[in-house]
């Protein structure tokens, strides 16, 4: 029986989801495949439902439906819970369970790029205050990040993830000179730096020595932000591990194997 999982998303065709699974698939010789599949949200349900007649074991969800993938769960990861959004449903004797594996990427990429980063390094800050930044600031309490400081443009959402994830853990920071003073880890979690988006603005004189510099963003590979951060000396990680290291959850759920990240895949996904 051939195994069948893929992608879900709206617009669909810039995913790079069907070129990381199928790379496993054909190096790991499975019976599987991996396609992209493309469901306007008010049709996200029914699409759902027409996957699981057709005997797919999951899927990937992505923009914009990670919400509404979240909703249409019967049991949830913990951490998909904490998050409110799901990246990763598995299709099990007709019931839907949802996972996040955002927040595992971007640890897993953080700790096999740069193996001396610990969170007891000091605070982290967190930029943006949407989806990516949840995941984030979830993966970072859950292994113990002492401190927190989220900045946003909007200052409502970044108080609303505060409120929701706990004081003291968490703190707001009004201005981003500020926020960055004395901190020893950055994330960029906004599509600020993005080929074709404004710059993210920022004065990294204030981060501790050796903070690590890090963004989801991927396109351009070395965004202004990190750019800026290796001209100052700052160790930095780059955002394509992430959406690597996302992928391996869920085609260990759909297919029993827990595939690796090798500089091999990167390359050919890369290319
Ligand atoms: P995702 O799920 O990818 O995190 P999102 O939920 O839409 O996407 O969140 C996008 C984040 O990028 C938010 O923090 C957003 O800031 P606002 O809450 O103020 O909207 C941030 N963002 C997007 N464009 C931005 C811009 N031009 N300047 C500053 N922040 C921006």
């Amino acid at each position: 029986m051939t195994l069948k999982a893929g992608v879900i998303g709206w617009p669909i065709s810039h995913s790079k989801s069907p070129l990381i699974h199928s790379f496993w698939i054909q190096s790991l010789g499975l019976n599987a495949t991996y396609e992209a599949i493309a469901i306007e949200p008010e049709n996200f349900v029914a699409g759902v439902y027409d996957l699981i007649k057709k005997g797919f074991q999951g899927a990937n969800v992505t923009i914009p439906h990670k919400e509404a993938a979240f909703q249409i769960c019967d049991a949830r990861s913990e951490r998909a819970q904490k998050i409110g959004a799901v990246n990763t449903l598995v299709f099990r004797k007709g019931q839907i369970f949802g996972d996040n594996t955002d927040g595992e990427g971007f640890l897993q990429n953080i700790t096999t790029n740069h193996p001396t980063w610990s969170v007891k390094n000091g605070p982290a800050l967190v930029i943006g205050a949407g989806g990516a930044s949840r995941a984030i600031i979830c993966a970072l309490i859950e292994v113990g990040c002492p401190e927190i400081r989220i900045w946003n443009r909007t200052f409502a959402r970044a108080k609303r993830l505060q409120s929701e994830f706990g004081k003291p853990s968490l703190a707001w920071m009004d201005t981003l000179d500020k926020a960055c003073e004395g901190a020893s880890f950055l994330v960029n979690t906004t599509s600020l730096g993005m080929k074709g988006q404004d710059d993210l603005v920022i004065d990294l004189s204030g981060l501790n020595k050796g903070a690590l510099v890090t963004d989801i963003v991927y396109t351009p590979l070395i965004t202004p932000l990190l750019c800026a951060a290796k001209a100052s000396g700052f160790p930095v990680v780059d955002g394509f591990g992430m959406l690597l290291h996302q992928a391996v959850p869920g085609f260990e759920y759909w297919f029993g194997v827990r595939p690796a990240v090798t500089e091999k895949l990167r390359k050919a996904v890369l290319k």
